[in-house]
């Protein structure tokens, strides 16, 4: 069984990223805006802007409360989007129920747009053709990364994502299918998910529902992506029951230290490409 560390590869992904920083000639300069106060969220944004400071990017957090109006939330991505030493955005998401975060994603431009969450830079992940997103979505660029990082041909693969949503799922699919691959989205909806679990050679799963992936659930020899993170009794997990799992499986990335640190890697790879674009 092969574990997937993340870690180790965002740590080599970053001795060439460090370098790159350092030549820019204008510091790299993202800013978070967090609404509310998803506890979750909070500890997310203070590992992303840890790692951005250590590796030379600065990166200043928009704390907002939970009742901001979408007006007031708008004019603040246009005040950033006008603003030359911001050159990246990012939303940083759930937003309260009665926020759209895709209206507000649209005032972005794609260059700030680090998340490649709004409709063009997600548009170009999915279509087919010579049109390329400006950024793609760091989680579904963490997954890309740690399939390649296994060297095998995704030609005709089954994947199956349990995840359906505009950071993962959707982006996900996209690049897989440019690959060649068969994919199978399924969501909460999903009647019967064993049967679509069961038949992947490379299976991603993002619920967020501690262990929902057991041993039936998942194909002899195939390759697990877990996407999912939350607590137990205390403890970080993932949707996979990694114990249970990891002796059927040909690899498996871990839950913490798999797919989490390296969408930070994508991410901040994402702000250091922002800041060249937009300095030339
Ligand atoms: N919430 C959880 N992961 C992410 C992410 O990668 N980007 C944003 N904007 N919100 C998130």
């Amino acid at each position: 069984m092969i574990e997937l560390n993340g870690t180790t590869l965002a740590e080599e992904l970053y001795v060439n990223l460090r370098k790159r920083i350092a030549s820019l000639n204008k510091t790299p300069n993202l800013v978070v805006v967090l609404v509310g106060e998803d506890a979750a969220s909070k500890i997310y944004v203070k590992n992303k802007q840890k790692k951005a400071i250590e590796l030379g990017i600065n990166c200043e957090v928009k704390t907002l409360p939970n009742n901001v109006t979408q007006k007031e939330l708008q004019n603040l991505i246009k005040i950033l989007n006008n603003n030359s030493n911001v050159h990246g955005i990012l939303v940083q998401l759930p937003l309260p129920p009665h926020l759209d975060y895709t209206l507000l994603i649209e005032n972005i431009a794609l260059e700030k747009d680090v998340d490649g969450l709004n409709s063009i830079n997600l548009g170009r992940t999915i279509i087919k053709g010579s049109l390329k997103p400006t950024h793609i979505s760091a989680t579904a660029k963490a997954c890309m990364y740690m399939l390649k990082s296994l060297d095998i041909d995704l030609t005709s693969k089954h994947v199956t994502i349990v995840n359906d949503s505009n950071l993962v799922g959707l982006p996900l699919s996209g690049m897989l299918l440019k690959e060649g691959c068969t994919v199978t989205i399924c969501n909460k909806h999903t009647h019967n998910l064993i049967q679509h679990t069961n038949v992947a050679d490379i299976l991603v799963s993002g619920t967020g529902v501690a262990h929902l992936i057991g041993k039936q659930m998942v194909k002899e020899g195939a390759i697990v992506l877990d996407v999912g993170i939350t607590k137990l009794n205390n403890k970080t997990v993932g949707d996979v029951d990694y114990e249970e799992v990891k002796n059927k499986v040909y690899a498996i990335s871990p839950v913490p230290g798999g797919i989490g640190p390296l969408t930070i890697a994508m991410l901040l790879e994402n702000v250091e490409e922002a800041a060249k674009i937009q300095n030339g």
